[in-house]
């Protein structure tokens, strides 16, 4: 079948609004963003361009503020709401003021044959807003939720007036809308904690005794009071969406897959909806979802979604790491959905449609990697598109130099190759000198391991970069004083990245190593059957690590200084990620409702435990007031990042122009480096 044939390509008609395909955006919110006071300006419409101009059918914006009032927002300070400004950011339709920059959005979104929808709704109890107070079990979970061990003393809870005034107001937006020219509004009930209108829907967490709560029926009451409102002011032929949790991941105290199709469809089709949108879980206490990290399989919310199409006729939509549109394709094709939205990866590669539909495959397309480094924006394999978003950075200027430079980059991790792209791009002579056999550095490392693999995404990306700009890449060349010097090159960019010196108290031992060193030599601990290798690590940085040689087999004994809190609590490893390493390493309270959320026994953690050498008898640690020691076949050490930028001065020597960039200058998350590298090769 031609790709252009495949359903995905084919046209949907939703009551009033046809897509052209059946692929959007998922919802982010803020974007657009509104300016200070929530009104769509010219940085909103810079904020969609590479959305709408990426040949999706429909972007669907994400939630917007919907009442006049401020509280609950993300962004917000609740103790203080009424004496802020909206934080920037948030874009809004709570009156008829902001229609015109609405309606301006539209027809922007229509000039690219891209339908136009806004997600509407409240903000729950994540932002101390909620429609019941919060039973001691949320107490205890939320002790260990992303927001810190903070209190909910403040938290808002909504009378049944201010649920009515709330329904309107929602249903209000709806009509704004339709009058802006938007092609369909998605009510945001999902996410459990996060949504308040997703709040009321999850039995945990509404526990009221009047219409809004107390079973199924009158949970609902708000979505149904919503809808039925919204339908008298934008009529029967206007999409109304919904989002909803096809499970919330909270086995029976929550609505499972089975409650969700025996029950709540039936009663969203009662409702009138017409389009069902699936995400699952909530931020706060699940990690499968609503934001699945790299550790999940790509797609790994389809499952669920094709049980609840089996049991519609409405279209449903869908979502969950799709990093190509050849697996998108798939799941409509097979009806799993009939939409599919493109999250993270729409960031990661605005060209990713583009791309399929000229080359028949995905193969020259970033794809995203999960790593939800702050907020995706900017996105770590693909800053680009997001550049003039960060406050600070010029503009991207594209311009070829008129005299190229004869440039090195020495050393070819993800810094040193994006420098030596952007060098190139710039129009430079580049060569970039890479000691070991292979490009990618430490991020190269990590992707050695299957929980965190889809860091060979950048890296795969990068070296076609490499290839496209004519870089002249040699790989296993150490880049010694005497080479460089006899290159001599105008400028250089030490790109070395960092180094874990080990402590002097193990630095002899037998079969001791630090963290990067034992991602080299990975295969040495693949363990025979009979003999379990017992590795020690030392570090909880390496948290990662530790899974994955359990996984491979050997006894692992994870150890670290800090408290169980520490685990997983890296500055760049996000709190889906730290969640997730939490769960399987620690007993700490979180809601464990599905099998993959269960503590593993191995490895074994010591928390607050100091290493104090290593002998022929074992490694030598303190731990609970007592000195032990314990038998090992290799200690690995995690910890203590130092620049590698010993070449630095005697570099200067050849050429006063030497920079360095990426952790050999400030060990800091991936983007920073790439940034970092990026705006120094543009500078040259
Ligand atoms: C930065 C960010 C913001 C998001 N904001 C929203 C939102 O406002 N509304 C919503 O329903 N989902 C939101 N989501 C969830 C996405 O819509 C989507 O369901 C999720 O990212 C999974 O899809 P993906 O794996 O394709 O990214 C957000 C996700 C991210 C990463």
């Amino acid at each position: 079948m031609k790709k252009e044939e495949l359903k995905i390509f084919q046209p949907i008609t939703i009551k009033s609004m046809t897509m052209k395909n059946r692929l959007a955006n998922a919802p982010f919110g803020c974007v657009p963003m509104g300016d200070g006071d929530g009104y769509i300006c010219d940085a909103s419409i810079k904020n969609v361009h590479s959305l709408v101009s990426s040949d999706i059918g429909l972007l669907m914006c994400g939630i917007i503020r919907c009442m006049p009032s401020k509280s609950g927002l993300i962004g917000y300070d609740n103790k203080k709401v009424e004496d802020q400004k909206p934080a920037v950011g948030i874009a809004s339709l709570a009156d008829d003021s902001y229609i015109p920059g609405w309606k301006r959005l539209a027809d922007y979104a229509h000039s690219f044959g891209c339908c136009l929808g806004v997600q509407l709704g409240e903000m729950g109890p994540q932002a101390q807003n909620s429609v019941s107070p919060q039973i001691p079990e949320y107490e205890k979970y939320k002790m260990h939720t992303f927001g810190g061990e903070e209190t909910i003393s403040d938290q808002k809870i909504w009378t049944k007036e201010e649920l009515d005034d709330l329904c309107e107001a929602v249903a209000q937006c709806g009509r704004r809308a339709k009058e802006a020219g938007l092609d369909c509004v998605e009510i945001h009930a999902a996410h459990s904690t996060g949504l308040l209108y997703a709040n009321a829907l999850d039995p945990f967490f509404n526990h009221r005794d009047d219409e809004y709560g107390g079973d199924l029926e009158r949970n609902f009451h708000i979505v149904r009071k919503t809808v039925e409102r919204m339908r008298e002011l934008v009529g029967e032929d206007y999409p109304i969406f919904i989002r909803i949790n096809c499970d919330d991941l909270k086995g029976p105290m929550g609505n499972t897959i089975d409650d969700v199709c025996r029950y709540v469809i039936p009663l969203l089709e009662d409702i009138g909806v017409d389009a069902i949108d699936l995400s699952q879980g909530g931020p706060s206490y699940t990690t499968e979802g609503p934001l699945p990290p790299m550790y999940y399989p790509r797609a790994c919310w389809m499952p669920f979604h094709g049980q609840v199409k089996k049991v519609t006729k409405l279209p449903v939509v869908g979502a969950s790491r799709i990093t190509t549109v050849e697996m998108a394709a798939k799941y409509v094709e097979e009806d799993y959905v009939d939409i599919m939205y493109l999250g993270r990866q729409i960031f990661a590669d605005g060209e990713v449609i583009r791309n399929y539909l000229r080359d028949g495959n995905d193969g020259s397309t970033r794809q995203c990697i999960a790593c939800l480094q702050p907020g995706c924006v900017p996105c770590t394999v693909n800053f680009k598109e997001r550049f003039a978003a960060l406050p600070g950075i010029p503009p991207l200027d594209n311009s070829i130099v008129e005299k190229p430079k004869k440039v090195l980059v020495i050393g070819g991790g993800v810094a040193g190759m994006e420098a030596a792209r952007a060098a190139a791009e710039k129009g430079h002579k580049v060569a970039l000198w890479e000691r070991e056999g292979r490009l990618g550095g430490n991020v190269g490392l990590m992707a050695s391991m299957p929980l965190t693999s889809e860091f060979q995404n950048l890296i795969d990306f990068q070296q076609k970069g490499l290839a496209k700009t004519g870089v002249e890449v040699r790989c296993c060349y150490e880049a010694t004083v005497e080479r460089v010097k006899d290159y001599a090159p105008e400028v250089i960019l030490l790109a070395t990245g960092f180094a874990m010196p080990l402590p002097d108290s193990v630095k002899d031992g037998l079969m001791v190593m630090d963290h990067m060193t034992a991602l080299k030599r990975k295969r040495e601990f693949r363990s025979l059957d009979q003999w379990h290798k017992k590795v020690v690590i030392y570090g909880f940085f390496a948290a990662e690590l530790a899974l994955d040689l359990a996984e491979q087999g050997c006894d692992v004994t994870l150890m670290g200084s800090g408290s169980d809190k520490t685990i997983g609590a890296e500055a760049w490893v996000t709190r889906e990620r730290e969640m997730y390493l939490r769960r399987k390493l620690t007993d700490v309270n979180y809601i464990r409702a599905s099998q993959g959320s269960r503590r593993v026994s191995n490895p074994v953690v010591y928390t607050h435990a100091k290493l104090e050498g290593v002998s022929r008898e074992g490694v030598h640690f303190y731990h609970n007031g007592i000195h032990k020691t314990m038998p090992y076949d290799a200690l690995i050490v995690s910890g203590g990042r130092k620049k590698n930028d010993d070449m630095f001065e005697a570099l200067k020597e050849i050429t006063p122009a030497v920079i360095k960039i990426g952790d050999c200058d400030k060990a800091g998350m991936i983007k920073e480096a790439i940034i970092a590298a990026n705006m120094a090769a543009r500078g040259l």
